[in-house]
């Protein structure tokens, strides 16, 4: 199982994303969540649950069959359309996709917390800012996890000048070729990050984490957000292994505006080369 953080405030798409959730802007042909549940598919996965909030009913509707629009872009004949349109009930479908509500945007800790609630065992995470058109990253965290029984994410470097807006790991070779985080730091001061290599937003989470994630909702100032990175950060201060994969592959990051439009741009490329459906 896969969870989909959707519910986020998407502060720095506002004012636009008072009106459209971030994750239903466009990259290509699809909305940025349904990139999200393409990835799953390849990856393997067969189900999935978006944490989504109230403020965003349109991510809820966005997969629901429409079909008086259908019959009439049957009747039109534009049965290319009528594919597009009919594909996003169809995944959902497939991937028998569930809703859970975070009714504050208490933070991505809180909405995986939430929907870990309903999990017995462990579970998927995959933040839908960055779309990666491969699935081998997750071939690589889901063996890592069978290997050891722990938990583990994969990262990525980025250029100094933009690690504040990431979780910030240290990581050292374990032996066994494998990445065993040291440190990790959420979105550090501008000039203080103590590396270069971020967290990307796929997750393999376990009942420790989720037990460092209720410890923290319970001792957390009212109100105030829980960060994942800080469960996981909780486990390496109790000397619990936390792993992390190196991400070597393609990805549109559209965590800003600015990454954003290059991403739309560089993708397009990409789908006029061929490489990719819309
Ligand atoms: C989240 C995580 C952060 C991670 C980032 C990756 O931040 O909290 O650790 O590096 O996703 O995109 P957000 O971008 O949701 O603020």
């Amino acid at each position: 199982m896969v969870v989909i953080p959707a519910a986020g405030l998407g502060r720095r798409f506002l004012p636009v994303s008072r009106v459209v959730a971030k994750e239903l802007l466009l990259l290509g042909r699809k909305p940025l969540v349904h990139h999200a549940l393409d990835e799953v598919e390849r990856a393997g996965f067969t189900s999935a649950t978006i944490v989504t909030s109230p403020s965003k009913p349109a991510l809820r509707s966005y997969f629901d069959p429409e079909p008086q629009l259908e019959r009439a872009l049957r009747e039109r004949g534009d049965l290319e359309t009528l594919a597009c349109l009919r594909e996003a009930a169809a995944i959902a479908g497939r991937l028998r996709l569930r809703f859970v509500e975070q009714s504050s945007p208490l933070g991505l800790g809180d909405a995986v917390r939430l929907a870990g609630a309903r999990q017995t065992g462990p579970f998927a995470v995959l933040l839908p800012d960055d779309v990666i058109p491969g699935a081998d990253h997750w071939r690589r965290l889901l063996d890592l996890h069978a290997a050891t029984g722990r938990p583990c994410f994969c990262v990525r470097p980025v250029p100094v000048e933009t690690a504040h807006r990431f979780g910030i790991a240290v990581c050292s070779p374990d032996g066994d070729g494998r990445l065993r985080v040291e440190r990790l730091v959420e979105k550090p001061p501008r000039g203080r990050a103590p590396s270069n290599l971020s967290v990307l937003g796929r997750y393999v989470i376990t009942a420790d984490v989720l037990g460092a994630l209720e410890r923290m909702s319970r001792g957390r100032v009212h109100g105030s957000e829980l960060q994942l990175t800080d469960a996981f950060a909780e486990l390496i201060a109790r000397s619990l292994p936390v792993l992390a994969v190196p991400f070597a592959g393609e990805l549109f990051d559209n965590g800003t505006p600015e990454e954003y439009a290059s991403s739309a741009a560089r993708y397009l490329a990409r789908v006029t080369a061929g490489a990719a459906p819309a």
